[in-house]
């Protein structure tokens, strides 16, 4: 794992071989991604402090960099950062703005086609937004979906989100080992069509993308036989 450390470089690395790079295509649909801390740090160095799910990313469906020389300007989203720091942490070097600036590299410029987005401010600020008008934290908690040393059934986890958004999400874990008998609820994504409306996830035949994706970076679809270890902090 080391080799392909941080997590999300690596992680970022395989969604750009896996999906079509077209640069002039806009993309059309937007995820929005949930980390746990303790199940990302479970895998990468850091010791978790935070026990609520925060921000990984909002991810258009099409393209990868697609314009380097719109570099990061952190000035650009001061008036963010106290909710930047809260709720898109960077659980590696907290004290960092390097997670965003490589967020905005990668995917920022992507999503910046549409006009809606097109700028860091927009991007960003449409990212908290979205984050906290879905609320994914409060909802598993209302569903009593909370970190706990008992184990889950994958269906309970999936059923509460579903029901109470009305959309697929994709649901991510951790396989500890090959045969291990529980595996750790890692990732949560939620998808968003253009409009910012809520949509389905995927689509059949983008699951076989992810699943070869995901085996590399150490997330993977959650198996629907396994008991979920949802971890809370240590
Ligand atoms: C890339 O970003 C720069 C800086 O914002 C901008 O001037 C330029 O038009 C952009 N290029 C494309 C192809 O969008
Ligand atoms: C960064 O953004 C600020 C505020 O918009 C601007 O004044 C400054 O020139 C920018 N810096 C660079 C290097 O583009």
């Amino acid at each position: 794992m080391r080799l392909c450390s941080p997590l999300i470089f690596c992680l970022m690395a395989g969604v750009a071989s896996a999906f079509v790079i077209s640069p002039n295509h806009m993309w059309t649909k937007l995820i929005l991604t949930h980390h746990w801390p303790s199940t990302f740090c479970s895998m990468e160095p850091c010791h978790p402090t935070i026990s609520y799910w925060t921000l990984h990313g909002l991810w258009p469906d099409k393209g990868i960099e697609c314009n380097s020389t719109w570099h990061f300007n952190s000035s650009e989203i001061e008036d963010l950062r106290p909710d930047m720091e809260k709720s898109w942490p960077d659980l590696i070097k907290p004290a960092s703005s390097g997670f965003w600036k490589y967020e905005w590299q990668k995917h920022g410029t992507c999503a910046a086609k549409a006009e809606s987005l097109n700028s860091q401010h927009k991007y960003f600020s449409k990212a908290l937004e979205l984050y906290h008008k879905l609320d994914l934290d409060s909802i598993l908690k209302k569903f009593d979906i909370t970190p706990s040393e008992k184990y889950y059934k994958f269906s309970q986890i999936e059923a509460a989100i579903e029901n109470f958004y009305s959309v697929k999400p994709k649901i991510q874990c951790v396989h500890p080992s090959k045969n291990a008998d529980v595996q750790l609820l890692g990732q949560i994504e939620i998808c968003f069509d253009t409009d910012f409306a809520l949509q389905d996830c995927e689509k059949e035949k983008d699951r076989v993308k992810y699943m070869s994706v995901d085996k590399v970076s150490g997330f993977s679809v959650c198996d629907h036989d396994i008991p979920v270890y949802y971890p809370p902090l240590p």
